[in-house]
């Protein structure tokens, strides 16, 4: 679908840059992009594609949508950021969050990811439910990412990628322990270890296996795995196409 990007002012411009800096310390301080970058993710798939509802429009800092049970911890993320997007009055939450995740995967190392402003914040919540379940497999993946959301089998495999950062918290999804040994590296580790089997210290959901047995994902698995600039190359256009469901669509 092609895109018609918004101008925004160069006073907001220049609150993004600076946002920017602040983001990159806070995330260096409190080694917190891997929730930074799971709200940026769970704050945009929640977009239907049918009904041109939900997606990355800043409504997370809601308590209603942060009590979504997929939400369970992220209002940390809320309160992490609220302090630096005190300082940007003129920035929406819709900008300020998707770019928390872009700067997430930055500056742990993964690609940089083209960012373009000018989200508004939307009143209307998404309804629950709409985010994926990791106790399923790959049809349910497809229902969600293509189906809702509007993208493809690319980009799910790129995407699930993303769990390169982070961990699972019994306390938030029942589930416990990263996935690669070193969660706060964005590389393809994560593909290496799905290939590589299930490992004493890691842990791999239903909804990672589910690429290795997918005819149509587990290729694109071994490709990742073999090739992290390929995985860099997809993981950027489709957190990307993430991050702008339902912006400046034509
Ligand atoms: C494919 C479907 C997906 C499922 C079923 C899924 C499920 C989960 C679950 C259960 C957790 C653990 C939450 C916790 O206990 O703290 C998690 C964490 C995480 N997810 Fe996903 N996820 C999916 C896709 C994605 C995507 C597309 C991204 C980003 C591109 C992503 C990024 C993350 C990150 C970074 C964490 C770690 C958060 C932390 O360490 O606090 N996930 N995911």
């Amino acid at each position: 679908m092609a895109k018609s990007y918004p101008t925004v002012s160069a006073e907001y411009e220049q609150a993004l840059q600076k946002s920017k800096r602040k983001l990159r310390g806070l995330i260096a301080e409190k080694n917190c992009a891997p929730i930074m970058l799971r709200l940026a993710w769970h704050s945009a798939g929640t977009y239907d594609v049918a009904t041109k509802t939900g997606g990355p429009f800043g409504t997370m800092r809601h308590k209603e949508e942060l009590s979504h049970g997929a939400n369970n911890g992220l209002d940390i993320a809320i309160r992490l950021l609220e302090p630096i997007k005190e300082q940007f009055p003129i920035l929406s939450y819709a900008d300020f969050y998707q770019l928390a995740g872009v700067i997430a995967v930055e500056v742990t190392g993964g690609p940089e990811i083209p960012f373009h402003p000018g989200r508004k914040d939307k009143p209307e919540l998404p309804v629950e439910g709409r985010l994926p379940d990791a106790t399923k497999g790959s049809d349910h993946l497809r229902d969600v990412f293509v189906k809702q959301m509007g993208l493809s089998d690319q980009d799910i495999v790129a995407l699930s990628g993303g769990h390169t950062l982070g961990r699972c918290h019994k306390e938030r999804s029942g589930f416990e322990g990263p996935w690669t040994s070193n969660p706060l590296i964005f590389d393809n580790s994560y593909f290496k270890e799905l290939l590589s089997g299930e490992k004493e210290g890691l842990l791999q959901l239903p909804s990672d296996k589910a690429l290795l047995s997918d005819p149509a994902f587990r290729p694109l698995v071994e490709k990742y795995a073999a090739d992290e600039d390929a995985f860099f190359a997809d993981y950027a256009e489709a957190h990307m196409k993430l991050s702008e469901l339902g912006f400046a669509d034509a």
